[in-house]
């Protein structure tokens, strides 16, 4: 397997990790009624399931089959969700950046940058890329909701 192979195989298995992680986290908050909280993370996993997206289609463009190894990730309570998920974004952040380091790749360098500017979103505001800044309270949320 090349190294290109490889880092592209490790960075979709992390991404499909943290949509695992946002996934668990977002149903606990719809469970918990906490919608504010269900919002950030159902932001936060479609992006981490975008990610995923980009990095399978990069793979099948090179002619490799992306295969879906399972997971041990233990998932916080919701009540801690955010300080571990700081972290997790933090690395995530550091792991694109190394990528971009030794990738030579022009389409996958373009897909890692795009996919490191929304890591570093997610680690400044830990919330998706589409979700406005002060962005409507829950009861407008639910005015706007057919
Ligand atoms: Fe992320």
């Amino acid at each position: 397997m090349s190294d290109l192979v490889a880092t592209l195989r490790d960075g979709r298995r992390r991404e499909r990790e943290q949509a695992f992680f946002y996934r668990i986290l977002a149903g606990d908050a719809e469970a918990a009624s906490d919608q504010a909280a269900a919002d950030r993370l159902n932001g936060l996993l479609a992006d981490e399931q975008h990610h995923v997206s980009r990095l399978t289609a990069r793979l099948l463009e090179l002619g490799e089959r992306p295969t879906d190894e399972s997971s041990s990730l233990v998932v916080p309570s919701l009540r801690d969700w955010e300080s571990v998920a700081k972290v997790r974004e933090e690395d995530e952040v550091r792991w694109y950046e190394a990528a971009l380091h030794h990738v030579e790749d022009e389409d996958t360098v373009a897909v890692l940058r795009e996919i490191l500017a929304s890591e570093r979103h997610h680690r400044e505001q830990l919330a998706g890329k589409w979700m406005p800044a002060g962005s409507a309270s829950p009861s407008e949320k639910t005015r706007e909701t057919p």
